[in-house]
């Protein structure tokens, strides 16, 4: 995995994980198995991340309007959640992952933020990569949460906003990645969006691999990246 390392010049990458429910239409299967397996697509790329040296992956888990689909399908997006840190946060405390979220969490079932806290507690000392998930967030939210608070400090600048942002101690957004052939923002990071590059695949959220994240890291590290300038 050593190799992995010199190819990684992205800091920070994210991505918006898309395609579970196809990937188990295709198969027949009900929707909760393809966000079973999507949860094997995180595990497998959170430790390729690790691996590779990223400082940052922040994973799009859970929309301020994921609320609007059916009860039981937030109920097993929840479950899934939960078993995840439950059978993961040994390696994460092993392996100096520190982990992050970002949205307003407080708003999920009382279990899951219990969970949450406990996690965030256990790996807060930690200094390797960030493994920051998006639970319950909106970029809107987040620009309208972070503006309330700037201006209660001051004059608001787009300095000052971005000091108040949900992602304010992450190194800045290089990569944003997104999956199953959707090309669009979704309310995700619009802010740290600026200047990132972005990485659409065709690729189902439960079908992409090391290799493909390391596809997206290439293509970034080849790109010349000018912030408007010339
Ligand atoms: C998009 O697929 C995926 C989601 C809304 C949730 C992503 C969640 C996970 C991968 C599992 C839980 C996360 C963690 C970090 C353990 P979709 O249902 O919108 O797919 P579709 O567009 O094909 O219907």
């Amino acid at each position: 995995m050593s190799g992995w390392r010199a190819m990684a010049k992205a800091r920070h990458v994210a991505i918006i994980m898309d395609g579970n429910g196809r990937w188990a239409k295709k198969r027949h299967l009900p929707r909760a198995v393809g966000h079973q397996r999507g949860v094997e697509a995180v595990r497998t790329v959170v430790r390729a991340a690790r691996e590779m040296g990223l400082e940052a992956l922040t994973l799009y888990a859970f929309s301020t309007e994921n609320w609007r689909r059916p009860e039981d399908e937030i109920s097993a997006l929840m479950g899934l959640l939960k078993r995840y840190i439950i059978s993961d946060i040994d390696e994460f405390v092993a392996n100096n992952v520190r982990l992050k979220v970002i949205g307003d969490y407080t708003a999920l079932p009382a279990d899951v933020v219990t969970l949450i806290d406990d996690a965030l507690a256990r790996t807060a000392g930690n200094t390797g990569t960030w493994l920051v998930i998006a639970l319950n967030y909106g970029a809107q939210d987040e620009i309208a949460r972070a503006a309330t608070r700037a201006a209660a400090k001051g004059p608001i600048t787009p300095a000052t906003i971005e000091a108040e942002l949900d992602t304010a101690e992450l190194p800045p957004l290089d990569l944003l990645i997104r999956t199953s052939g959707e090309v669009r923002l979704s309310n995700f990071l619009l802010w740290q969006a600026a200047y990132a590059e972005m990485w659409f695949t065709e690729v189902l959220w439960p079908d992409f691999k090391p290799e493909h994240l390391l596809e997206a890291l290439d293509a970034f590290a080849k790109r010349e990246r000018r912030y408007g300038g010339r």
